[in-house]
């Protein structure tokens, strides 16, 4: 299981002022240090954190897995290529919200993804995960499109108000789990994950290969600071690696 570390934040925290700190490139060099075995950026069409020039930045500097999260327009995949990162993880993307608010409603894009986005990326050695919900019917889609990984959206558990919500959810993403693995995908996961919930998604769930985590972890590294942060979600890693 490996914890990848999305730094898009410390690129919000940049932009805020317009100055030149803090350094999402920086950032990223300590979480790897600290033990993070990945980092994530999501480029976004509007750059509201993280620019172009990171993107640069990170390529050149990122030791471990380098995961680019993105929406599949023509711009984002023309980056994607020369950027050439470990892996791509597709999210649908929408001017007006905070943050990536579900996952692909893969019934819609499938024949898009089938036609265009898969064959381009597929020239590449880039692996691709698909962020979606936990449902059959989207995994079965992504399984058909040939994804060599999932991403499971856990925000619905992360924001689950009642105990039945979030055990409702928490089922949801087990059989997802279970099905995404033994058609042969990697599953990862990400989304709302902080130092409370992390451990009861990692208690339920089986099979997490990458699992990405921002702006909580950015958050609480405001206190701690990011190499104590990072060895905190580590370390709740290695407990539910070691029980599995
Ligand atoms: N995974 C995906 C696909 C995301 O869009 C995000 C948010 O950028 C994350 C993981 C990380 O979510 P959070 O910042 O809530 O930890």
């Amino acid at each position: 299981m490996n914890l990848l570390v999305n730094i898009d934040h410390v690129a919000t925290l940049r932009n805020a002022r317009g100055e030149g700190y803090p350094v999402p490139v920086e950032a990223a060099t300590v979480c790897e240090k600290a033990g993070a075995k990945g980092i994530v950026f999501h480029l976004r069409g509007d750059r509201r954190h993280i620019k172009d020039e990171d993107v640069n930045g990170l390529k050149e500097s990122v030791k471990g897995t380098l995961d680019f999260e993105m929406a599949a327009t023509d711009e984002m995949l023309n980056i994607l290529k020369k950027t050439d990162p470990d892996l791509c993880t597709l999210v649908p993307e929408g001017r007006e919200e905070l943050t990536t608010e579900g996952g692909l409603n893969m019934k819609v894009v499938f024949s898009d993804f089938e036609k265009r986005v898969f064959p381009f990326i597929r020239k590449t050695d880039i692996e691709i995960s698909l962020f979606v919900d936990p449902n059959t019917d989207d995994i079965e889609l992504a399984h058909k499109l040939g994804s060599d990984a999932i991403e499971l959206h856990t925000g619905t558990f992360a924001n689950a108000v009642s105990k039945e919500a979030r055990f409702a959810e928490l089922k949801r993403l087990r059989e997802a789990a279970f099905l995404a693995n033994e058609l042969g995908m990697k599953v990862n996961a990400g989304h709302g994950l902080n130092l409370e919930n992390l451990p009861i998604l990692l208690e339920a769930v089986p099979y997490l290969h990458d699992i990405s985590i921002g702006h909580a972890l950015i958050s609480k590294a405001v206190f701690w600071g990011l190499p104590k942060t990072v060895q905190a979600y580590l370390e709740i890693m290695s407990i539910y690696e070691d029980v599995k």
